[in-house]
């Protein structure tokens, strides 16, 4: 008799500092067995849910299975992106370098709630997912530096070379739609002479020596162990996150790699 997910569940693990991994503990189960209204409030509340054991879906059954939760984001290339690593890449999402912290929507119409990967391949050294909780972190921080962040807001610019770019700004810290929590909403720069397609960010609501100062401040604070969980990928993780808590990344590679991920993203 196939278990239930929330039996399922229950024997999952809790990642570190955050996080869950459920193993499927069972053979021939996909993630359409996994009812997805469930997968997303675990996600909700775990904020990153790691299933391993699942079998994977093909790309139309993946957005079908999605739909039912909520709208999919739309690109250019359609609803699922894939990640793989380019000879000559003209977005640093696509070379072996690293992808500084940031949250998936600054660009777009619509911030999505949620993002889900499927590894395909999972080969390589490095280049795991980075993952940091910024409610946390905000919650950790100093009253001081919480004011100051309550006056700043950033703009950002970038060259639309891959599905995103333009002009986007935003306050630095959000209220997260579905638990009020304060979020801090920060996408790192992105130097020109490191990455091929760089971010600019522009510091307004606080004086340009503060905002030097609020910058450097984040390099270091949201990188801090306790708030971050990296994920290395196995061929086959299927990988859901919360978009509005979290921060993400990547770690560069450090070796060959022959990854490939699919990338969907739940309004
Ligand atoms: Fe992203």
């Amino acid at each position: 008799m196939t278990k239930s997910l929330n039996e399922v569940l229950l024997e999952g693990e809790p990642l570190r500092p955050f996080g869950r991994l459920v193993e499927s503990g069972s053979e021939g189960r996909t993630l359409a067995d996994v009812p997805v209204e469930e997968l997303l409030a675990l996600a909700l509340d775990a904020k990153v849910v790691v299933l391993r054991g699942f079998g994977l879906l093909g790309k139309q059954e993946l957005e079908n299975y999605c739909r039912a939760a909520g709208e999919i984001l739309q690109w250019n290339f359609g609803s699922i992106l894939d990640l793989v690593v380019r000879d000559t890449p003209d977005n640093y999402l696509f070379d072996k370098g690293d992808v500084p912290f940031h949250w998936d929507g600054a660009f777009a119409e619509q911030v999505p709630r949620f993002f889900l990967f499927q590894c395909l391949r999972g080969e390589g050294a490095g280049g795991e997912t980075v993952f940091c909780d910024s409610v946390q972190t905000y919650r950790d921080a100093p009253e001081d530096l919480k004011e100051l962040w309550a006056r700043t807001s950033i703009t950002y610019r970038t060259d639309k070379l891959a599905h995103y770019g333009g002009l986007a700004e935003w306050p630095l810290l959000g209220t997260h739609p579905a638990t009020g929590e304060t979020t801090i909403r920060y996408a790192e720069p992105l130097d020109p002479a490191r990455y091929a397609n760089p971010l600019f960010l522009t510091v307004d609501g606080i004086s340009a020596e503060d905002g030097v100062r609020v910058m450097e401040d984040l390099r270091e604070r949201l990188h801090d162990a306790r708030y971050c969980y990296a994920h290395e990928w196995r061929t086959g993780d299927i990988v859901v996150a919360e978009n509005h808590a979290l921060l993400h990344g990547r770690n560069s590679f450090t070796g060959s790699v022959s990854r490939h991920l699919q990338r969907i993203q739940i309004i």
